[in-house]
């Protein structure tokens, strides 16, 4: 069997008679009443910058080790010299890049407007210098660009290797719980996705944290997928600007078209992108055959998908289709394959057929069955709740238990009675 990769082959000596004397004489490891250990409590430096403090669980803590991982180029050293300007504030943060020389990294820190005195750059790639620079500054943060230049004078191989990558991670973790300092990795993938070496430091790290591209709008998405203090699969999503990453404040209503116009065939549905919802704008154009076969065409919305609802349309709801063109959209430029948005489908095309306008205030949700049944869709509850944050007045739901809010909710159980209210 191969690897394929380089410097992953590691020489390990067992002696058995050793380890059998081991497991015979070993004083056997004290026993700790947890009903009388202290718990520490531990307060989370922030980073001033919101959807960072989301991700990671309220705040970044100290003492703990983050791995930061991205594509080349996606901005993983600019969103941590934004960080690092925040905490720099509270105490001092230590920059060390082995990736861009002192003065790359002060005009990256210029244009972000950071506060330079607040950082002290070590520009090493030896960890053990990184480590013992870091033990006389006492800061509040160290910042490794990256873990793939560094290396340990105790392993043998080059940087980069995966031996390497992981002496260095776990002395950075015992610098970060022995000083209590917070130490954050960056660590590059590959475009397939495959975080070279990182992905093998998934165990050893507090905290996992990726950046991504949204390729639709070109916004940035920080997402924990591991976290020892604090909940994953959070969203954080970003701009990027000329000044480095601004926050988006409003992130559900991101794919959601701004202008306020009122026209019929467009109707108000959500998606679930990890475990937030977002709202999203499904607009369809019925138009009389005039040649041939009735046209089916759709953006951002399985093809297959809308000719089966329109099937289910003519033939559970008596919306009668035989002899329309049926075009959809999903404003924005959005791929969206949720379930939940079949319903605000099948309305969207009865809208424009009947030529009657929705109120854009008005929230529609469900799963259409072939029978014309309306069924629950995942996280009900957690959609309608959005929805009514960004002032929402009524919602078309499944017939399910679900919490209501503020919400006028109308549960139906099949499409014939919803297009019925048309
Ligand atoms: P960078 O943080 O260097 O990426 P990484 O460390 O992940 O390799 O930044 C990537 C790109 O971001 C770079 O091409 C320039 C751009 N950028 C901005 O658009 N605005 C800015 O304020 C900064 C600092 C960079
Ligand atoms: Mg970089």
């Amino acid at each position: 069997m191969e690897c394929g990769s380089w410097g992953t082959l590691g020489a390990q000596t067992v002696d058995a008679k050793d380890a059998k004397k081991d497991a015979a004489e070993a004083a056997p490891a004290p026993m700790i009443d947890l009903s009388k250990l202290k718990t520490e409590k531990f307060t989370r430096l922030k980073t001033g910058i919101g959807e960072v403090d989301r991700v990671l669980g309220g705040g970044l803590v100290p003492g703990s080790l983050v791995l930061l991982s991205g594509e080349p180029g996606i901005g993983k050293s600019t969103i941590v010299a934004q960080i690092a300007d925040q905490i720099g504030c509270l105490g001092q943060a230590v920059y060390a890049s082995g990736e861009e020389s002192g003065s790359q990294i002060k005009e990256r820190l210029e244009r972000l407007g950071c506060e330079i005195k607040n950082f002290s750059f070590i520009t090493e790639t030896n960890t053990e210098k990184i480590i013992s620079a870091t033990k006389k500054d006492k800061p509040k943060l160290l910042v490794i660009d990256s873990i793939q230049t560094v290396y340990s004078s105790l392993v043998p191989s080059e940087a980069g290797g995966i031996n390497q990558i992981r002496a260095s991670a776990v002395k950075f973790l015992e610098l970060a719980k022995g000083e209590n300092i917070a130490v954050i990795l960056i660590g590059h993938i590959t475009k397939d996705g495959q975080v070279a070496g990182p992905k093998s430091l998934e165990h050893i790290v507090d905290t996992v944290i990726y950046l991504e591209t949204e390729s639709a709008h070109n916004y940035k998405i920080l997402r924990a997928t591991k976290n020892r203090f604090g909940a994953i699969n959070e969203l954080g999503i970003f701009e990027m600007t000329g000044r480095g990453f601004k926050e988006i404040k409003n992130p559900a209503a991101v794919f959601l078209d701004s202008s306020q116009q009122k026209i019929s065939g467009s109707i108000i549905s959500s998606i679930m992108e990890g475990t937030r919802p977002f709202l999203v704008e499904i607009q369809a154009l019925v138009t009389k055959t005039v040649f041939g076969y009735p046209q089916r065409k759709s953006s951002g919305f399985d093809l297959n998908r809308l000719q089966v609802l329109t099937a289910v349309l003519t033939k559970r709801a008596n919306v009668n289709l035989t002899n329309q063109d049926v075009i959809l959209n999903i404003v924005g430029g959005l791929k969206a394959s949720d379930p939940a948005l079949d319903l605000a489908v099948c309305l969207a095309i009865t809208s424009s057929l009947l030529n009657q306008i929705i109120d854009r205030k008005t929230l529609v949700l469900g799963e259409v069955g072939l029978g014309g049944e309306v069924r629950n869709v995942s996280r009900l509850e957690q959609r309608l709740k959005e929805a009514e944050k960004l002032g929402f007045r009524e919602a078309i739901i499944p017939d399910a238990e679900v919490k209501a809010g503020k919400l006028k909710l109308k549960k139906v159980k099949n499409l014939s009675e919803v297009v019925k209210g048309f």
